[in-house]
């Protein structure tokens, strides 16, 4: 595959991140609400949007272009991620909760998608400069290193992260039980309010594990090729194989942890 498709995610990732990073130095930030009273985006994601749109549709004129704030629904995102067409998938902001906070846990993610798989991807962490790429068939990098998941394969020793999906108030109460499982199994459950975040430091072996039963495509679409080329279990909660229609939400582990983790996220 062309090499040029990472290069051109890892660049626009980059700037759209580091055009976050330094927003408020030109911009006052205003949040507004999107679905619920849960839902938030600001004035930043929709900047942030437009830049990697912008840069993407220039220099691929030819492909396709889905981004978080478009507003189209899990099932018209895998319509269009099925076809022929290469897409891109973008969120330009990852965490907008934390961000909105001042908190350094946000990440840009930039996947290209064909035919329902993941193919290239980046995610950029700005407040730490990591740029994670991946292309399918040659391994995944951090700021051009190779990474590997962790040898972890014991629960007990687990370090785990895991999303409420906040905007989605059902799917709070939905997955407490689960929540509670995993702190009585594991050796440590974090919340950290960026998939994008935990799912890079899964793929780097920071951390062991993820799951969210509430992610869309954008989520998830770098970060599926970053992890698969890494070396990490993708599936879905279930630990059945993942698919762009979001269904049965999103998991990632170290591959010794993938059998019995699912085995935890079952009903
Ligand atoms: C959200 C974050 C959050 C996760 C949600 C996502 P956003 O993305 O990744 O951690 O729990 O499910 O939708 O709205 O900040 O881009
Ligand atoms: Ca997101
Ligand atoms: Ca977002």
């Amino acid at each position: 595959m062309n090499d040029g498709f990472v290069r051109a995610a890892g660049e626009i990732a980059r700037e759209a991140g580091q055009f976050l990073k330094h927003f408020s130095d030109h911009h006052r930030l205003a949040v507004e609400h999107k679905g619920n009273d849960f839902d938030f985006v600001t004035n930043a994601d929709r900047e942030s949007q437009r830049l990697i749109a912008e840069r993407l549709k220039a220099a691929f004129p030819d492909h396709r272009f889905v981004g978080e704030e478009d507003g189209l629904d899990d099932a018209a995102v895998a319509d269009i991620l099925s076809g022929d067409e290469y897409c891109w998938v973008c969120d330009p902001l990852d965490g907008t909760v934390n961000y909105i906070h001042h908190l350094g846990l946000y990440a840009v993610s930039v996947g290209l998608v064909r035919r329902g798989r993941a193919v290239a991807g980046a995610i950029y962490l700005p407040e730490w400069d990591e740029l994670f790429t991946a292309q399918r068939g040659c391994g995944a990098l951090l700021n051009g290193r190779p990474v590997k998941p962790s040898s972890c394969d014991d629960l007990r020793h687990a370090f785990v992260t895991a999303d409420m999906a906040a905007a989605n108030v059902e799917m709070r109460g939905v997955n407490m039980d689960r929540i509670k499982r995993v702190i009585m199994a594991a050796g440590g459950l974090r919340i950290e309010g960026s998939a994008c975040v935990c799912i890079a430091q899964t793929a780097c072996g920071r951390q062991d594990a993820y799951w969210n039963l509430g992610l869309h495509a954008w989520d998830v679409a770098a970060g599926a090729v970053i992890l698969e080329e890494a070396g990490c279990a993708v599936s879905t909660v279930f630990g059945d194989p993942f698919t762009f229609d979001m269904k049965d939400g999103f998991l990632c582990a170290a591959p010794g942890l993938k059998g019995a983790f699912a085995g935890l996220m079952r009903p």
